[in-house]
């Protein structure tokens, strides 16, 4: 556990109406660390990255950053603060080109390292493409955009939901091996996969989500394939 952590989630629980989705649930998160948050369909991993960026209601105390409690506040407040979300299925604007969607990221006008000429080094590609709808693009390059408009707002942290879905597995590795430079840049990262193969070679540490519960919290390099199994499966 880090000493002075930039994020301390401390016993969130959340709720959409009377249905309770998360149970008491820590977590916390050094400057450019990078975690994983794993767990089955249903086990509450969007619902924490939504509840840390403000999109849903949350005990003020519940979540601490930079050592402010933050549960609660506005989204756009959260922005503000240095918290950036890849929302799951990616949320971008269909009828806006690459560049626009990446320029929407920067609208928060937080100084940094990150700019459009950093995103296109980042992800090439996404240089060649800047003038197409971004629905002119490959399910992996969009998510490349998300992850660059996310980057544009020169967050602390990063919270990315489930960015491997759907993407065939060279395709996978091609993001992820952009993970590094993203933390080298002091950027922390919180990773939401079921993809935990992938999640495991760029996460010091994860967490395991079973029915809104950690079933599982500990150094990627300590825990077994077996424990990781049963905290996902609950068997
Ligand atoms: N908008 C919503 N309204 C009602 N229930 C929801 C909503 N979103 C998620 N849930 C429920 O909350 C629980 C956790 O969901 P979620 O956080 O999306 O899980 P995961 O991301 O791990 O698949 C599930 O039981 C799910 O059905
Ligand atoms: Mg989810």
């Amino acid at each position: 556990m880090p000493e002075s952590p930039l994020l301390a989630v401390r016993q969130l629980d959340a709720f959409y109406g009377d249905l309770q989705a998360l149970f008491g649930v820590s977590i916390e998160l050094a400057t450019a660390e990078a975690i994983a948050v794993i767990g089955a369909n249903g086990a509450g991993k969007s619902t924490l990255l939504k509840s840390i960026a403000g999109l849903l209601r949350a005990r003020r105390d519940a979540i601490a950053f930079d050592g402010v409690p933050i549960g609660g506040i506005p989204a756009h407040d959260v922005a503000a603060r240095g918290i950036a979300l890849v929302p799951e299925g990616r949320g971008l604007f269909a009828s806006l080109s690459v560049e626009e969607n990446l320029l929407i990221g920067g609208q928060l006008k937080r100084s940094g390292p990150w700019n459009l000429h950093r995103i296109y080094e980042l992800f090439p590609v996404l240089a060649e493409r800047r003038r197409l709808p971004s629905t002119a693009l490959s399910g992996g390059q969009q998510q490349m955009v998300a992850i660059g408009r996310a980057l544009m707002s020169n967050p602390k942290l990063l919270l990315c939901d489930e960015i491997s879905l759907g993407l065939a597995p060279i395709v996978v590795r091609d993001i992820y091996a952009r993970l590094p430079t993203i933390l080298g840049e002091r950027v922390s990262v919180v990773l939401v996969e079921q993809d935990i193969v992938q999640a495991l070679k760029v996460a010091e540490r994860i967490y395991c989500l079973q029915e809104g519960r950690v079933a599982l919290a500990g150094a990627a390099k300590d825990l077994t394939r077996e424990a990781i199994a049963a905290a996902y499966f609950g068997v």
